[in-house]
């Protein structure tokens, strides 16, 4: 049976900002299996190394921080034609409103928001025809929980965003978010194992599924973002259920 998502990724270049943890790396083991030119991109070169030394197929590095600006001009300038920018790089501040400090909150919109914004309009010259842009959000925009109002208000502007470049790239490219709910991934790494499974415990038991989700269920709906020609300005609800649960 012809494999609509392999004839539709075979060959084509995907770079994926992010890709060295978490969904970008689970993205770029999907796109690769599926016979795509991948590359995995983000700040340390050593783990991007690692990470490829893991995926089977044609995958390659290339370090950038989203926040150099002029780094990221030279190194969209290197990456030849890109059929599929994939962005989930990021990094969140929590913090109640009245606490969180300024500087967080300002490191949050860098990394989560105006990198993203920047990357994808230094890329942009080197997309090729029918290219895709998939960015990320998360289940916080339109489902606010305390603690994290700053991060959820970010996540709200990668989604106007979204809806925006998908009007004003039209022709150019598609563009669309996936708005993850939770994911067990690298970013949860920092806290104590017991306190993050008792989390992940926690919400899971609050959703529809039962559970938190799986970076591959993610990827599955990159792929769908990255190779449906009638999907565009769409925000792609991953997350078991988060935004209809009580
Ligand atoms: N996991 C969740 O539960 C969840 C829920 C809702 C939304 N999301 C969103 O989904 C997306 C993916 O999340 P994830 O959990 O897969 O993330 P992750 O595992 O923490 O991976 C994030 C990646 O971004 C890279 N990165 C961070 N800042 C960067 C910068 N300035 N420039 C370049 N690369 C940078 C990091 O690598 P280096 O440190 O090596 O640069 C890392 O590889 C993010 O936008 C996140 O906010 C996640």
């Amino acid at each position: 049976m012809t494999n609509v998502f392999e004839t539709a990724l075979k060959g084509k270049h995907v770079v994926i900002v992010g890709g060295g943890s978490g969904m970008g790396k689970a993205t770029a083991e999907l796109a690769a299996s599926l016979g795509a030119r991948v590359t995995i991109a983000s700040r340390n070169e050593e783990k991007l190394k690692a990470v490829a030394s893991e995926i089977k197929g044609d995958i390659s590095v290339a370090t950038v921080d989203t926040t150099d600006e002029a780094g990221v001009k030279t190194w969209a300038a290197n990456l030849g034609k890109v059929d599929h920018l994939v962005i989930s790089a990021s990094s969140a501040a929590h913090g109640a409103f009245a606490e969180l400090p300024t500087d967080d909150l300002r490191g949050m919109l860098e990394a989560k928001f105006i990198g993203p914004y920047v990357t994808a309009r230094e890329v942009l010259p080197y997309l090729a025809d029918g290219a895709s842009i998939t960015l990320f959000s998360g289940v916080l925009s339109r489902r606010p929980s305390v603690g994290a109002t700053g991060l959820g208000a970010v996540n709200a502007a990668v989604e106007a965003l979204t809806m925006g470049l998908a009007q004003e790239l039209a022709g150019k490219a598609r563009v669309n978010c996936i708005s993850p709910g939770m994911v067990a991934t690298e970013a949860y790494a920092g806290m104590p194992e017991e306190a993050r499974e008792g989390m992940y415990a926690q919400v899971g038991n609050s959703l529809p599924v039962g559970r938190v989700g799986k970076a591959n269920e993610i990827a599955q709906a990159v792929v769908m973002a990255m190779t449906n020609d009638f999907l565009t300005g769409s925000v792609l609800d991953i997350d078991g259920g988060h935004l209809v649960r009580d």
